[in-house]
């Protein structure tokens, strides 16, 4: 992580600028539980995924342990500087394909519902690869995108994960995921799903950042992004495009290093904060 760090900020003094700013867009504060939202929550559908299966594909945070260390790391990371910015819409994505960002997102969320006090959503927004439902080992009986669109409620398309994390999924991939990620209608369901959830992170897994325009369509509504980089496989030009993508749309949160082999800590993953 050293080097990347070293090799990223050469990159930015190339480029004649620093680590980008960032760009305060606190949204409405919505904090406060009802029992309005309690009852809310309440009713969607809880799922609990299969702890084995979870392993097998990576997913390590559902008990405290080892293993789950470096995502506690990366909750406690996250939700400091969310809080401090006011930020709640946390957008995870990656320069390319396979980085780990559908992994990540996973391990942070499940991370985040062992912290009671917290309510959590996950929206599966990589349409055209979507990978949730067989992470977990539950296919929703309805596509995210008709949520989105204001077809059906969250109510009955979205699945809870213990009492605080409520997961919205894809049931099938999509040829054209702008459709969703562009419209008003997905706008507006995303505040009225804030403001009768009120959970204090909305975490969105996206498709890449340099492979189509869907995520740079999206990241404009997102209060930061996560990024995650595939050691031996995102090139250093290709960290820096994304990061200069991000910046000039939101705030970048964050590095997180995939697939290392050699890592500095026990763990999968690494974690740079910009
Ligand atoms: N830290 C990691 N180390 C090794 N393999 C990983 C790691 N994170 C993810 N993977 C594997 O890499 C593949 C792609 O991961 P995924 O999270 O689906 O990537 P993305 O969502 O960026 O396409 C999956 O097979 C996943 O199990
Ligand atoms: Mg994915």
């Amino acid at each position: 992580m050293e080097k990347l760090r070293d090799a990223l900020d050469k990159a930015r003094a190339v480029r004649g600028g620093t680590a980008p700013a960032a760009r305060p867009r606190g949204p409405a504060p919505l904090r406060g539980r009802t029992a309005a939202t309690d009852a809310a929550w309440a009713d969607l559908a809880a799922f609990a995924p299969d702890p084995k299966l979870l392993a097998k594909n990576r997913v390590v945070t559902l008990d405290p342990g080892r293993e789950a260390t470096p995502f506690d790391i990366l909750r406690t990371k996250t939700l400091l500087q969310m809080r401090r910015n006011g930020w709640r819409r946390l957008g995870i994505t990656s320069p390319g394909p396979a980085c780990g960002k559908t992994t990540t997102a996973a391990n942070l969320c499940l991370s985040l519902a062992r912290q009671v006090e917290l309510r959590t959503i996950l929206m599966e927004m990589d349409l055209r690869r979507p990978a949730l439902s067989k992470l977990l080992g539950r296919k929703p009986e309805i596509d995210i995108g008709e949520m989105l669109m204001g077809e059906v409620p969250f109510a009955r398309q979205a699945l809870r994960v213990r009492d605080n994390l409520a997961i919205s999924m894809s049931a099938r991939p999509h040829r054209d995921p702008a459709r969703y990620m562009l419209s008003a209608e997905t706008e507006q369901t995303l505040d009225a799903v804030e403001a009768e959830y009120r959970p204090d992170l909305v975490v969105f897994d996206l498709p890449p950042l340099l492979v189509s325009d869907d995520t740079r369509a999206f990241i404009g509504k997102v209060d930061c992004v996560l990024m995650v980089v595939r050691a031996e496989q995102s090139s250093m030009a290709q960290i820096d495009a994304c990061e200069r993508e991000i910046s000039e749309h939101t705030n970048v949160l964050g590095m997180v290093l995939s697939h290392a082999r050699f890592a500095d800590t026990e763990g999968y993953y690494d974690y740079d904060y910009g």
